[in-house]
């Protein structure tokens, strides 16, 4: 079966890149990009690349190369419905806020709009395939609703995790450790529609790298993989209280811990606490599962990894307000970054959200710079977690363009991002400026301790 016409629900962090690369991989494929929301539709076909909605290195080059070739972006989600031969959903999946499951489980409301939509417009058979991360058994609903209509249209349902990492997702995507496509392959149909899709990538990954399982096995390994990453940070920040009490250094254990050909030196960066959309909602949702399935050690086990990862979040900002005597209010503390990691200007879940907040009930007044996060944003995410009014937070906060700016009479500095340019800063310059003693708090062990301890700084890294 030949793929010519691919469309994707949802032009967000994962649909956005990944259509791209496979636009640009695939030249003779259509690929369309549709999404409700017409502003961000709006920014994906703004003529000046820099400004599509997303910033990640590499992407403004593909979008620039493939848009209007074989790549659209487009809020006519019947018309790409209709057209297509293969459908990627790749809505959002939060944590949901209300009823049954509320804080806990994945909200399926957009999933499920997405298969009545199909479901509704659908004249020609389809490959529907699960690219937004999705609970162990969903694709068994999706069965259900696109089969509901009775209109002979004949769906194949894949699923197709996508394991990018935000900050590297054009690299991620052009060279995966392995893509996943789970389908069902006890039909011709079913093996046909995984074939299709392993073609599809088979463009520019080596076949060996193209992993095929049962849908199952394929769902749940997405939430599988995010688990044991989030656990490897909450593990090593576990450590780095241990270490701020014994004078171990984090980074050596990592380093001794890393050599271990059995444990591997990555993801064990120590931190202010991991941050992102995906890793706290995954976890939430792989506990909320196993809960409803009885399993209370399994449930307990892995809910700890957030428990631990909230508790980093909180000692750091908790060690700020100790070691400035105390008390915060009324100081001024410069926030350097304010994305969830580096390279990337996604803010969902990041640690100085929260930090910031735990300040802020402290009454501190705070200014953040961040290179690549809008005032706009910083506000939003203050406000969205409702802990004062949206004018105290506007009248706490300011956002400044600088980094000079923004340690200007400053009481601490407190690195929460890390940004490579933050290491290049003159930091004799923002000492100069800061009120004395100058605390500067790094919550990513990103500074090199003794240049800054000998410029004059109060100097905190976590485990340290
Ligand atoms: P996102 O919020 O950036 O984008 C989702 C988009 O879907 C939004 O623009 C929204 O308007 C749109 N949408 C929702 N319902 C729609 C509908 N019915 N019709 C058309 N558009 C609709 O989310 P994201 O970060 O791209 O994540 C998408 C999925 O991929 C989630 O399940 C997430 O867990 C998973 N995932 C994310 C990452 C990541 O790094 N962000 C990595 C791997 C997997
Ligand atoms: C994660 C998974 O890595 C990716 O495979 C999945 O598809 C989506 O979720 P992402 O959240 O974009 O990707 O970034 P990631 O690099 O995993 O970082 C997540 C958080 O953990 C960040 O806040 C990061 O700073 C933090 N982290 C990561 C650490 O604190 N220490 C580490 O060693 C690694």
């Amino acid at each position: 079966m030949e793929i010519r016409n691919i469309c994707c629900i949802g032009a967000g962090y994962v649909g956005g890149p990944t259509m791209a690369v496979i636009a640009q991989k695939c030249p003779k494929v259509k690929v369309t990009v549709v999404d409700i929301n017409e502003k961000r539709i709006k920014q994906w076909n703004n003529p000046d690349v820099e400004k599509i909605p997303i910033y990640e290195p590499g992407l403004s080059e593909i979008v620039k190369e493939a848009r209007g070739r074989n790549l659209f972006f487009s809020t006519d989600v019947d018309k790409a419905i209709d057209e297509a031969d293969m459908i990627f959903i790749s809505v959002n999946t939060p944590t949901k806020t209300y009823g049954i499951g509320k804080g806990m489980a994945a909200d399926l409301k957009w999933i499920e709009l997405c298969a009545r939509q199909i479901a509704e417009v659908s004249k020609t058979d389809k490959i529907v395939i699960e690219k937004s991360t999705l609970p162990v058994r969903t694709a068994a609903a999706l069965r259900d609703i696109l089969d509901s209509t009775g209109n002979g249209v004949k769906y194949q349902i894949l699923s197709n995790p996508e394991f990018l990492a935000e900050g590297t997702a054009v690299e991620d995507l052009r060279n995966p450790d392995r893509v996943l496509i789970g389908g069902n392959i006890d039909t011709e149909e079913g093996r046909e529609a995984m074939e299709a899709l392993v073609n599809i990538y088979a463009s520019w990954v080596p076949r060996e790298k193209i992993l095929t399982t049962n849908v199952w096995s394929s769902e749940l390994s997405k939430l599988t993989a995010n688990a044991f990453l989030a656990q490897r940070v909450s593990s090593i920040n576990a450590m780095s209280e241990l270490c701020e009490k014994t004078g171990a250094d984090i980074n050596e254990v990592s380093k001794a811990i890393g050599m271990d050909s059995r444990i591997g030196p990555k993801f064990l960066k120590a931190s202010v606490g991991f941050g992102g959309s995906c890793f706290q909602k995954d976890i939430l949702n792989l506990v909320y599962i196993a809960r409803t399935f009885n399993l209370k050690e399994v449930a307990d086990y892995w809910e700890q990894v957030i428990l631990m990862n909230d508790h980093q979040k909180r000692r750091f900002a908790a060690n700020m307000v100790q070691t400035m005597y105390n008390t915060v209010a009324g100081k001024k503390i410069a926030i350097l970054g304010w994305a969830f990691k580096k390279d990337t200007n996604d803010t969902r879940e990041s640690a100085a959200i929260y930090v910031a907040d735990y300040l802020l009930n402290e009454q501190a007044e705070i200014v953040v710079y961040d290179p690549k996060v809008t005032e706009e944003q910083v506000y939003s995410d203050l406000d969205y977690l409702g802990s004062r009014s949206g004018d105290a937070n506007r009248q706490a906060v300011t956002v400044v363009d600088s980094p000079y700016e923004a340690c200007e009479d400053a009481h601490a500095i407190a690195v929460l991002t890390e940004w490579d340019e933050f290491k290049e800063l003159d930091w004799q310059k923002l000492y100069d400026q800061m009120l004395k003693p100058a605390f500067l708090f790094d919550g990513r062990r990103l500074l090199e301790p003794k240049t800054k301890k000998d410029i004059g700084f109060e100097f905190y890294a976590i485990g340290n």
